[in-house]
């Protein structure tokens, strides 16, 4: 038997690509690990209706983690229109497999490293170093939505103004929920000797739900006094990060200002090509590249897979396997400072599996 079981879930588009790379580097380093391939993505939508179908998330529960490609989603009057004719008008709702994932599992770590690794023609600067810790379960991402106002929510103070044919999401934000994150930033922070946690909110807008954040991370930052505390709005928060991305080092917020922050963070050390995520609860986690499916390139190897690679990295530390995650770091670096091969996006024309071989090369 083997080590590790791993499910093992390409999705869609590139997600099949960049996976397919990921286990060149996976093989190389020899993990003792038994990839389970799950059902999941587009082509479950249309054929079933669910594009994370049950038996996945079965055989999910008998795994160690999972390892995840990326998934094309619509908007549902889209996705509707390609669903099979029998299940047309049936009341399917599409929703995104990740986010599914990371509710039912309650995977409330989104762990976002970001890194300008020394070479990289993409970097913004050379030197940034950050680390994003999105909460990853509730936020504005319940899922609670309305395409008008329900008319018993007129009993509620201040929804007179609000005309009826208004759409309506909520944010829900939970002390137990808000302190869980920011305990995992500063643990992170203590672990590898970080120097500062910057919490991130609109508490001067979002009244109510920011305060119930921000009152966890300060509770819990008074338990971390070695450790420096800040906070920010969003707004001010982007514009400082570009300013000085120097002044900042691991960043803790909510879910939504999370995804957004997160992908201007991986702009600022290449782009989508090199952002990593590991959702991350207590006993299991999927990790995956922050990028989405982009069909327009499914099955042309042409994407850079480093920030798939990068998520097997951080899987191995998760797995433990600290050793093995940073011989693939220091080669997914050298291949970079070498820069002789380079995907399109580094302006090369290597493909997507002359990236992987690099890599495995150097390891
Ligand atoms: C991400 C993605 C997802 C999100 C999408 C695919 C639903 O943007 O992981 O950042 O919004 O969380
Ligand atoms: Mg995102």
């Amino acid at each position: 038997m083997a080590k590790y079981r791993i499910a093992w879930l390409p999705g869609d588009g590139i997600g099949k690509d960049v996976t397919e790379a990921a286990r060149i580097v996976l093989d190389r380093l020899a993990l003792d690990a038994e990839y389970i391939p799950g059902d999941i993505g587009w082509e479950f939508w249309c054929k079933e209706g669910d594009a994370l179908p049950q038996r996945t998330l079965d055989m999910m529960k008998e795994t160690d983690c999972a390892f995840f490609g990326a998934i094309t989603s619509k908007g549902q009057d889209k996705a509707e229109k390609e669903l099979a004719p029998e299940l047309q008008g049936k009341g399917y709702s599409y929703r995104s497999p990740i986010v599914r994932m990371r509710q039912l599992l309650d995977l409330y770590i989104c762990l976002r490293p970001c890194k300008a690794y020394p070479g990289n023609p993409l970097n913004y600067k050379d030197g940034i170093d950050l680390v994003v810790f999105r909460e990853n379960t509730e936020g504005m991402y319940i899922g609670v939505e309305y395409p008008r106002v329900p008319e018993e929510f007129y009993a509620v103070k201040g929804m007179e103004k609000i005309p009826r044919h208004a759409a309506i999401s909520f944010r829900a934000i939970t002390p137990e929920g808000s302190e869980r994150i920011v305990r995992a930033a500063f643990e992170y922070a203590r672990k590898y000797n970080r120097k500062k946690v910057t919490a991130v909110h609109k508490a001067n807008v979002l009244r109510q739900t920011d305060a119930v954040f921000m009152e966890a991370a300060r509770k819990v930052a008074a338990e971390y006094p070695e450790i420096a505390f800040d906070d920010a709005n969003i707004d001010a928060m982007c514009m400082w990060l570009l300013k000085n991305p120097f002044n900042y080092d691991v960043i803790v917020t909510t879910n939504l200002f999370g995804d957004i922050i997160s992908d201007l963070c991986a702009q600022m050390v290449g782009g989508m090509g090199f952002g990593c995520s590991g959702n991350i609860g207590r006993n299991y986690a999927v990790f995956e590249p922050t990028h989405g499916s982009a069909p327009k390139y499914a099955g042309q190897y042409k994407v850079n897979p480093i920030a798939t690679i990068l998520a097997a990295k951080m899987m191995l530390d998760w797995l433990g396997e600290t050793d093995k995650a940073a011989q693939l770091e220091g080669a997914v670096a050298a291949v970079i400072a070498e820069g002789k091969v380079r995907t399109y996006d580094m302006g090369g024309n290597a493909s997507t599996l002359d990236m992987a071989r690099a890599i495995a090369e150097k390891l």
